[in-house]
Protein backbone atom coordinates (compact mmCIF):
# COMPACT_ATOMS: atom_id res chain seq x y z
CA UNK A 1 0.00 0.00 0.00
CA UNK A 2 1.04 3.13 -1.01
CA UNK A 3 1.04 5.05 2.24
CA UNK A 4 3.16 2.24 4.26
CA UNK A 5 5.58 2.50 1.51
CA UNK A 6 6.28 6.11 2.57
CA UNK A 7 6.02 5.19 6.11
CA UNK A 8 8.22 7.06 7.80
CA UNK A 9 9.83 8.66 5.07
CA UNK A 10 11.70 12.05 6.56
CA UNK A 11 14.03 12.90 3.15
CA UNK A 12 14.15 16.95 3.05
CA UNK A 13 13.77 17.78 -0.85
CA UNK A 14 16.16 20.10 -0.99
CA UNK A 15 13.97 23.38 -0.39
CA UNK A 16 13.68 25.89 -3.03
CA UNK A 17 11.64 28.00 -1.27
CA UNK A 18 13.22 30.93 -2.77
CA UNK A 19 14.29 28.38 -5.37
CA UNK A 20 33.01 -5.81 4.97
CA UNK A 21 31.58 -6.17 8.15
CA UNK A 22 34.08 -6.52 11.03
CA UNK A 23 32.51 -7.68 14.52
CA UNK A 24 32.97 -4.38 16.44
CA UNK A 25 33.71 -4.65 19.89
CA UNK A 26 31.57 -2.22 21.08
CA UNK A 27 31.84 -3.07 25.29
CA UNK A 28 35.73 -2.29 25.30
CA UNK A 29 35.25 1.04 22.92
CA UNK A 30 32.66 3.14 25.62
CA UNK A 31 35.00 3.84 28.25
CA UNK A 32 37.66 5.24 25.65
CA UNK A 33 37.65 8.32 23.76
CA UNK A 34 37.90 7.34 20.24
CA UNK A 35 40.39 8.51 18.34
CA UNK A 36 39.26 6.20 15.44
CA UNK A 37 41.60 5.05 12.72
CA UNK A 38 42.61 6.55 9.87
CA UNK A 39 40.50 4.64 6.90
CA UNK A 40 41.54 2.40 4.90
CA UNK A 41 43.60 3.01 1.78
CA UNK A 42 41.73 6.50 1.31
CA UNK A 43 44.48 8.76 1.42
CA UNK A 44 41.76 11.82 1.31
CA UNK A 45 40.60 11.57 4.94
CA UNK A 46 42.47 13.08 8.01
CA UNK A 47 42.75 10.68 10.59
CA UNK A 48 40.91 11.64 13.63
CA UNK A 49 42.43 15.02 15.69
CA UNK A 50 43.87 13.92 18.75
CA UNK A 51 42.86 16.63 20.66
CA UNK A 52 39.51 15.52 20.20
CA UNK A 53 37.06 17.59 22.70
CA UNK A 54 34.58 17.39 24.68
CA UNK A 55 32.16 14.52 26.34
CA UNK A 56 29.46 12.59 23.88
CA UNK A 57 25.76 12.25 24.64
CA UNK A 58 23.83 9.08 24.72
CA UNK A 59 19.80 8.42 23.86
CA UNK A 60 17.83 5.11 23.60
CA UNK A 61 16.00 4.57 20.96
CA UNK A 62 12.76 3.15 20.08
CA UNK A 63 11.25 1.82 16.93
CA UNK A 64 11.36 -0.63 14.55
CA UNK A 65 10.81 -1.10 10.92
CA UNK A 66 8.02 -3.20 10.81
CA UNK A 67 5.81 -2.75 11.72
CA UNK A 68 5.80 1.09 13.26
CA UNK A 69 8.39 1.89 10.41
CA UNK A 70 10.62 4.53 12.21
CA UNK A 71 13.36 5.08 15.01
CA UNK A 72 13.21 7.94 17.78
CA UNK A 73 14.39 9.30 20.33
CA UNK A 74 13.10 11.34 23.59
CA UNK A 75 14.60 15.01 24.45
CA UNK A 76 13.54 16.83 27.33
CA UNK A 77 13.06 20.67 26.30
CA UNK A 78 12.38 23.67 27.93
CA UNK A 79 12.29 24.95 31.72
CA UNK A 80 10.05 23.51 33.04
CA UNK A 81 11.18 20.63 31.04
CA UNK A 82 8.77 18.81 28.90
CA UNK A 83 9.56 15.76 27.28
CA UNK A 84 9.20 15.21 23.07
CA UNK A 85 9.70 12.33 20.77
CA UNK A 86 11.32 13.12 17.62
CA UNK A 87 11.98 11.22 14.46
CA UNK A 88 15.53 10.43 14.08
CA UNK A 89 16.26 11.61 10.42
CA UNK A 90 19.97 12.35 9.48
CA UNK A 91 18.15 13.30 5.59
CA UNK A 92 17.47 16.35 6.99
CA UNK A 93 19.20 19.31 8.48
CA UNK A 94 17.60 20.53 12.03
CA UNK A 95 15.39 19.59 14.58
CA UNK A 96 11.79 21.15 14.80
CA UNK A 97 8.60 20.17 17.22
CA UNK A 98 4.87 20.68 17.09
CA UNK A 99 4.16 24.04 18.38
CA UNK A 100 0.76 26.01 20.27
CA UNK A 101 -0.84 27.35 18.27
CA UNK A 102 -0.67 24.47 15.32
CA UNK A 103 -2.48 24.51 12.14
CA UNK A 104 -2.37 20.55 11.12
CA UNK A 105 -0.73 19.46 14.15
CA UNK A 106 -0.99 15.90 15.43
CA UNK A 107 -0.15 16.20 19.18
CA UNK A 108 -2.52 17.56 21.97
CA UNK A 109 -2.08 21.22 22.53
CA UNK A 110 -0.68 20.78 26.10
CA UNK A 111 2.05 18.20 25.07
CA UNK A 112 3.06 20.79 22.13
CA UNK A 113 5.93 23.15 22.69
CA UNK A 114 4.68 26.54 24.44
CA UNK A 115 6.80 29.49 23.23
CA UNK A 116 7.69 32.02 26.10
CA UNK A 117 9.20 35.36 25.92
CA UNK A 118 12.58 35.64 24.29
CA UNK A 119 12.82 32.94 22.74
CA UNK A 120 13.23 33.41 19.14
CA UNK A 121 15.97 33.55 17.08
CA UNK A 122 16.42 36.95 14.85
CA UNK A 123 17.51 36.79 11.21
CA UNK A 124 20.68 38.27 12.34
CA UNK A 125 21.66 35.38 14.73
CA UNK A 126 24.43 33.66 12.34
CA UNK A 127 22.68 30.40 13.21
CA UNK A 128 19.67 31.54 10.99
CA UNK A 129 21.47 31.13 7.90
CA UNK A 130 21.58 27.45 8.82
CA UNK A 131 17.64 26.99 9.12
CA UNK A 132 17.71 28.81 5.69
CA UNK A 133 18.14 27.72 2.16
CA UNK A 134 21.24 29.53 0.15
CA UNK A 135 19.34 32.88 -0.43
CA UNK A 136 18.05 34.04 2.95
CA UNK A 137 16.80 37.18 1.05
CA UNK A 138 14.40 38.39 3.55
CA UNK A 139 16.47 37.74 6.47
CA UNK A 140 19.47 39.88 5.37
CA UNK A 141 17.02 43.00 4.73
CA UNK A 142 15.40 42.37 7.61
CA UNK A 143 17.94 41.75 10.71
CA UNK A 144 15.32 42.28 13.36
CA UNK A 145 12.97 39.83 11.86
CA UNK A 146 11.94 36.66 13.79
CA UNK A 147 14.03 33.44 11.50
CA UNK A 148 11.15 31.22 10.01
CA UNK A 149 12.08 28.25 8.87
CA UNK A 150 9.75 25.76 6.07
CA UNK A 151 11.11 22.09 5.58
CA UNK A 152 8.91 19.65 3.07
CA UNK A 153 9.58 16.07 2.85
CA UNK A 154 9.41 13.59 0.19
CA UNK A 155 6.30 12.26 1.37
CA UNK A 156 4.98 15.51 0.38
CA UNK A 157 4.68 16.50 3.90
CA UNK A 158 6.22 20.15 5.12
CA UNK A 159 6.82 22.08 8.18
CA UNK A 160 6.98 25.49 8.70
CA UNK A 161 6.96 27.92 11.92
CA UNK A 162 10.00 30.25 13.61
CA UNK A 163 13.23 29.08 14.93
CA UNK A 164 13.73 29.24 18.46
CA UNK A 165 16.44 28.68 20.93
CA UNK A 166 15.65 26.93 24.61
CA UNK A 167 17.21 25.25 26.93
CA UNK A 168 18.14 21.29 26.30
CA UNK A 169 19.01 19.55 28.97
CA UNK A 170 22.03 16.66 27.93
CA UNK A 171 23.21 13.82 30.20
CA UNK A 172 26.83 13.60 29.03
CA UNK A 173 28.70 10.25 29.45
CA UNK A 174 30.96 11.93 31.60
CA UNK A 175 28.32 12.12 34.44
CA UNK A 176 27.68 16.17 33.99
CA UNK A 177 23.86 17.53 32.85
CA UNK A 178 24.69 20.31 30.47
CA UNK A 179 22.22 22.67 29.76
CA UNK A 180 22.68 24.40 26.58
CA UNK A 181 20.46 26.64 24.64
CA UNK A 182 19.90 25.37 21.17
CA UNK A 183 18.13 26.46 18.48
CA UNK A 184 15.58 24.56 16.96
CA UNK A 185 12.01 25.03 14.98
CA UNK A 186 8.97 25.31 16.34
CA UNK A 187 6.34 24.52 13.78
CA UNK A 188 3.04 26.28 13.20
CA UNK A 189 1.87 24.37 10.19
CA UNK A 190 1.84 21.21 9.85
CA UNK A 191 0.57 20.23 6.48
CA UNK A 192 0.74 16.16 5.45
CA UNK A 193 1.61 14.54 8.92
CA UNK A 194 2.22 11.04 9.00
CA UNK A 195 -1.27 9.75 10.10
CA UNK A 196 0.73 6.44 11.38
CA UNK A 197 2.85 8.08 14.17
CA UNK A 198 0.82 10.64 15.93
CA UNK A 199 2.73 10.81 18.86
CA UNK A 200 5.68 11.88 17.10
CA UNK A 201 6.33 15.25 18.52
CA UNK A 202 8.73 16.64 15.72
CA UNK A 203 11.80 15.11 13.41
CA UNK A 204 15.37 15.54 14.68
CA UNK A 205 17.22 16.32 11.69
CA UNK A 206 20.90 15.14 11.76
CA UNK A 207 21.85 16.44 8.07
CA UNK A 208 25.70 17.96 7.45
CA UNK A 209 23.88 21.07 8.11
CA UNK A 210 25.41 23.94 10.76
CA UNK A 211 22.03 23.83 12.56
CA UNK A 212 21.71 20.13 13.43
CA UNK A 213 21.41 19.62 17.15
CA UNK A 214 24.94 18.01 16.74
CA UNK A 215 26.76 20.46 15.01
CA UNK A 216 25.09 23.02 17.62
CA UNK A 217 27.02 21.24 20.52
CA UNK A 218 29.91 20.54 18.43
CA UNK A 219 30.38 24.08 17.86
CA UNK A 220 29.72 24.87 21.64
CA UNK A 221 32.36 22.87 22.47
CA UNK A 222 30.24 20.35 24.31
CA UNK A 223 30.67 17.04 22.28
CA UNK A 224 32.35 16.58 18.50
CA UNK A 225 30.05 16.78 15.74
CA UNK A 226 30.05 12.85 15.18
CA UNK A 227 26.61 11.15 15.24
CA UNK A 228 26.60 7.46 15.92
CA UNK A 229 23.06 5.31 15.65
CA UNK A 230 22.44 1.59 15.92
CA UNK A 231 19.08 0.36 15.37
CA UNK A 232 17.50 -3.13 15.40
CA UNK A 233 14.39 -4.58 15.74
CA UNK A 234 13.64 -3.63 19.53
CA UNK A 235 14.97 0.21 19.28
CA UNK A 236 19.11 1.00 19.75
CA UNK A 237 20.73 3.95 20.62
CA UNK A 238 21.70 7.68 19.36
CA UNK A 239 24.85 9.06 19.75
CA UNK A 240 26.80 12.30 19.39
CA UNK A 241 30.79 12.89 20.25
CA UNK A 242 33.64 10.86 20.35
CA UNK A 243 33.09 8.43 22.93
CA UNK A 244 31.00 5.87 20.35
CA UNK A 245 33.55 5.47 17.74
CA UNK A 246 35.25 2.30 17.88
CA UNK A 247 39.02 2.43 17.58
CA UNK A 248 39.14 -0.70 15.59
CA UNK A 249 36.68 -2.67 13.51
CA UNK A 250 35.07 -0.17 11.55
CA UNK A 251 35.12 0.24 7.37
CA UNK A 252 35.52 3.77 6.70
CA UNK A 253 34.57 5.93 3.72
CA UNK A 254 34.75 9.41 2.65
CA UNK A 255 31.59 11.17 2.43
CA UNK A 256 31.38 13.64 -0.49
CA UNK A 257 31.38 16.94 0.20
CA UNK A 258 30.78 18.14 -3.30
CA UNK A 259 27.20 17.86 -3.30
CA UNK A 260 24.86 21.37 -2.24
CA UNK A 261 22.49 19.34 -0.02
CA UNK A 262 23.47 18.30 3.14
CA UNK A 263 22.92 14.69 2.36
CA UNK A 264 25.61 12.07 3.89
CA UNK A 265 26.56 10.76 0.62
CA UNK A 266 29.15 7.70 -0.72
CA UNK A 267 29.36 7.14 -4.01
CA UNK A 268 29.67 5.64 -6.59
CA UNK A 269 28.73 2.14 -5.56
CA UNK A 270 28.65 -1.05 -7.58
CA UNK A 271 26.31 -3.64 -6.08
CA UNK A 272 26.74 -7.32 -5.71
CA UNK A 273 24.07 -10.41 -5.24
CA UNK A 274 25.47 -13.48 -3.22
CA UNK A 275 28.93 -12.16 -4.23
CA UNK A 276 28.40 -11.83 -8.15
CA UNK A 277 27.86 -8.53 -10.20
CA UNK A 278 24.54 -7.53 -10.25
CA UNK A 279 25.25 -5.27 -13.00
CA UNK A 280 24.65 -1.65 -11.25
CA UNK A 281 27.79 0.12 -11.11
CA UNK A 282 28.31 3.87 -10.51
CA UNK A 283 25.35 4.04 -8.05
CA UNK A 284 25.31 6.99 -5.57
CA UNK A 285 23.43 6.87 -2.60
CA UNK A 286 22.76 8.68 0.73
CA UNK A 287 22.18 7.45 4.09
CA UNK A 288 18.71 8.00 5.51
CA UNK A 289 17.57 7.35 8.73
CA UNK A 290 14.37 9.17 8.37
CA UNK A 291 13.30 6.37 5.28
CA UNK A 292 11.99 3.16 6.82
CA UNK A 293 13.10 1.17 3.53
CA UNK A 294 16.05 1.33 0.85
CA UNK A 295 14.95 3.20 -2.42
CA UNK A 296 16.91 2.62 -5.81
CA UNK A 297 16.12 4.13 -9.05
CA UNK A 298 14.39 2.11 -11.39
CA UNK A 299 17.27 1.28 -13.46
CA UNK A 300 19.11 -0.25 -10.38
CA UNK A 301 15.89 -1.78 -8.77
CA UNK A 302 15.48 -3.23 -12.08
CA UNK A 303 19.24 -4.82 -11.88
CA UNK A 304 18.39 -5.45 -8.25
CA UNK A 305 15.53 -7.53 -8.77
CA UNK A 306 16.70 -9.68 -11.71
CA UNK A 307 19.57 -10.79 -9.32
CA UNK A 308 17.50 -11.57 -6.75
CA UNK A 309 14.82 -13.65 -8.91
CA UNK A 310 17.91 -15.49 -10.96
CA UNK A 311 18.68 -16.41 -7.46
CA UNK A 312 15.82 -17.92 -5.93
CA UNK A 313 15.24 -20.33 -9.20
CA UNK A 314 14.56 -24.07 -8.32
CA UNK A 315 14.54 -22.76 -4.57
CA UNK A 316 10.35 -23.27 -2.75
CA UNK A 317 9.32 -19.82 -2.86
CA UNK A 318 7.04 -18.42 -5.08
CA UNK A 319 6.08 -14.90 -5.70
CA UNK A 320 2.57 -13.82 -4.37
CA UNK A 321 1.06 -10.46 -3.68
CA UNK A 322 0.75 -9.10 -0.36
CA UNK A 323 -0.64 -5.75 0.93
CA UNK A 324 2.59 -4.62 2.80
CA UNK A 325 4.79 -4.48 0.21
CA UNK A 326 5.33 -4.85 -3.23
CA UNK A 327 7.34 -7.94 -4.02
CA UNK A 328 6.79 -10.83 -1.98
CA UNK A 329 7.36 -14.64 -1.95
CA UNK A 330 5.35 -17.12 -0.07
CA UNK A 331 7.45 -20.42 1.21
CA UNK A 332 5.97 -23.93 1.14
CA UNK A 333 5.27 -23.50 4.69
CA UNK A 334 4.47 -20.21 6.56
CA UNK A 335 7.90 -18.07 7.12
CA UNK A 336 7.28 -16.82 10.48
CA UNK A 337 11.42 -15.48 10.71
CA UNK A 338 14.12 -14.90 8.39
CA UNK A 339 15.49 -18.21 9.56
CA UNK A 340 13.21 -19.92 7.68
CA UNK A 341 14.42 -18.76 4.27
CA UNK A 342 18.42 -17.63 5.45
CA UNK A 343 18.89 -20.50 2.62
CA UNK A 344 16.67 -19.10 -0.49
CA UNK A 345 18.56 -15.54 -0.08
CA UNK A 346 22.34 -13.93 -0.56
CA UNK A 347 24.06 -11.17 0.59
CA UNK A 348 23.53 -8.13 -0.79
CA UNK A 349 26.92 -5.66 -1.02
CA UNK A 350 27.66 -2.25 -1.78
CA UNK A 351 31.03 -1.83 -2.85
CA UNK A 352 32.12 1.82 -2.62
CA UNK A 353 35.19 3.88 -4.54
CA UNK A 354 36.12 0.58 -6.56
CA UNK A 355 37.67 -1.05 -3.26
CA UNK A 356 36.45 -4.69 -2.14
CA UNK A 357 37.27 -3.19 1.36
CA UNK A 358 35.13 -0.83 1.67
CA UNK A 359 31.64 -2.47 1.28
CA UNK A 360 28.85 -2.25 3.03
CA UNK A 361 27.12 -5.71 3.38
CA UNK A 362 23.59 -6.22 4.25
CA UNK A 363 22.38 -9.25 5.59
CA UNK A 364 18.54 -11.00 4.91
CA UNK A 365 17.80 -8.47 7.67
CA UNK A 366 19.06 -5.74 6.22
CA UNK A 367 16.33 -6.04 3.07
CA UNK A 368 13.79 -8.27 3.82
CA UNK A 369 10.72 -8.52 6.48
CA UNK A 370 8.67 -11.04 7.00
CA UNK A 371 4.83 -10.37 7.21
CA UNK A 372 1.92 -10.72 9.54
CA UNK A 373 0.57 -13.08 6.28
CA UNK A 374 3.71 -14.97 6.87
CA UNK A 375 5.35 -14.10 3.72
CA UNK A 376 8.72 -12.58 2.92
CA UNK A 377 8.82 -9.24 1.26
CA UNK A 378 11.54 -7.25 -0.60
CA UNK A 379 12.31 -3.87 1.94
CA UNK A 380 14.54 -2.21 -1.37
CA UNK A 381 11.48 0.05 -3.80
CA UNK A 382 11.30 1.59 -6.57
CA UNK A 383 12.44 4.86 -5.63
CA UNK A 384 11.23 6.27 -9.46
CA UNK A 385 7.88 5.00 -8.86
CA UNK A 386 7.95 7.00 -5.14
CA UNK A 387 9.17 10.08 -7.01
CA UNK A 388 12.55 10.04 -5.78
CA UNK A 389 13.83 10.11 -9.73
CA UNK A 390 17.43 9.46 -9.26
CA UNK A 391 18.03 9.64 -5.71
CA UNK A 392 19.22 6.02 -4.19
CA UNK A 393 19.03 5.83 -0.22
CA UNK A 394 19.84 3.47 2.27
CA UNK A 395 16.72 3.68 4.62
CA UNK A 396 16.57 2.03 7.87
CA UNK A 397 16.06 -1.13 7.54
CA UNK A 398 19.40 -1.44 5.83
CA UNK A 399 21.15 0.15 8.69
CA UNK A 400 19.57 -2.37 10.94
CA UNK A 401 22.26 -4.23 13.15
CA UNK A 402 25.25 -1.85 12.31
CA UNK A 403 26.66 1.23 14.33
CA UNK A 404 26.38 3.80 11.86
CA UNK A 405 28.95 6.86 12.18
CA UNK A 406 28.27 10.02 10.52
CA UNK A 407 31.56 11.75 11.69
CA UNK A 408 31.15 15.44 10.16
CA UNK A 409 34.63 16.44 11.93
CA UNK A 410 36.73 14.19 9.65
CA UNK A 411 33.98 13.89 6.95
CA UNK A 412 33.79 10.19 6.92
CA UNK A 413 31.25 7.47 7.07
CA UNK A 414 31.41 4.40 9.18
CA UNK A 415 29.88 0.91 9.32
CA UNK A 416 30.65 -2.30 11.70
CA UNK A 417 27.89 -4.99 12.84
CA UNK A 418 26.77 -4.50 16.07
CA UNK A 419 23.55 -5.73 18.28
CA UNK A 420 22.88 -2.27 19.11
CA UNK A 421 21.07 -3.79 22.74
CA UNK A 422 23.77 -1.59 24.50
CA UNK A 423 22.25 0.17 27.90
CA UNK A 424 24.41 2.75 29.31
CA UNK A 425 24.17 4.80 32.34
C1 LIG B 1 45.62 1.17 -1.72
O1 LIG B 1 45.12 0.16 -2.58
C2 LIG B 1 45.83 0.08 -3.82
C3 LIG B 1 45.11 -0.89 -4.72
O2 LIG B 1 44.40 -1.85 -3.97
C4 LIG B 1 47.28 -0.29 -3.55
O3 LIG B 1 48.01 -0.33 -4.76
C5 LIG B 1 47.90 0.77 -2.63
O4 LIG B 1 49.23 0.40 -2.30
C6 LIG B 1 47.07 0.92 -1.36
N1 LIG B 1 47.58 2.05 -0.57
C7 LIG B 1 47.75 1.99 0.74
C8 LIG B 1 48.24 3.24 1.38
O5 LIG B 1 47.53 0.97 1.40
C1 LIG C 1 32.01 16.75 30.86
O1 LIG C 1 32.12 17.32 29.56
C2 LIG C 1 31.63 18.66 29.49
C3 LIG C 1 31.65 19.08 28.04
O2 LIG C 1 32.89 18.89 27.46
C4 LIG C 1 32.50 19.55 30.36
O3 LIG C 1 32.02 20.86 30.32
C5 LIG C 1 32.43 19.03 31.79
O4 LIG C 1 33.30 19.79 32.60
C6 LIG C 1 32.83 17.58 31.84
N1 LIG C 1 32.58 17.08 33.19
C7 LIG C 1 33.46 16.31 33.83
C8 LIG C 1 33.04 15.83 35.19
O5 LIG C 1 34.55 15.99 33.33
C1 LIG D 1 10.19 1.47 -11.47
O1 LIG D 1 9.31 2.56 -11.62
C2 LIG D 1 9.31 3.14 -12.91
C3 LIG D 1 8.48 4.38 -12.85
O2 LIG D 1 7.19 4.08 -12.39
C4 LIG D 1 8.82 2.11 -13.92
O3 LIG D 1 8.86 2.66 -15.21
C5 LIG D 1 9.72 0.88 -13.85
O4 LIG D 1 9.22 -0.13 -14.70
C6 LIG D 1 9.80 0.36 -12.43
N1 LIG D 1 10.81 -0.72 -12.41
C7 LIG D 1 10.52 -1.95 -12.03
C8 LIG D 1 11.60 -2.96 -12.15
O5 LIG D 1 9.44 -2.28 -11.58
Amino acid sequence: MADQKLKGRRTMVNLLMFQVVLSASLHVCFAEIGHGQPPRNISTVHPVDVNSFGSSVYLPVSGNVHPIGSYSVTVVIGNPPKQFQLDIDTGSDFAWVQCDPCEGCTLPPDRRYKLGTNKYVLCKDPICAAFHPPNPSQCINNPKQKCSFKVEYADHGSAAGVVVSDSFPLRLVNGTVFQPRLAFGCAYTLKNPDPSSAAIAGVLGLGRSKASISAQLSSMGVSQNIIGHCFNDKGGFLSFGANFVPKSGMTWAPMLRSSSDNYYSLGPAEVFYHTKPTGIKGLNVIFDSGTTYTYLNSGAYGSLLNAIRKYLIGKPLHEVKDGALPICWKGGKPIISLRDVQDYFGILAFSFFGSSNIQLQLPLEAYLIVTEQKNVCLGILNGTENGLGTLNMIGDISMQGKLMIFDNENQRIGWASADCTRKFG
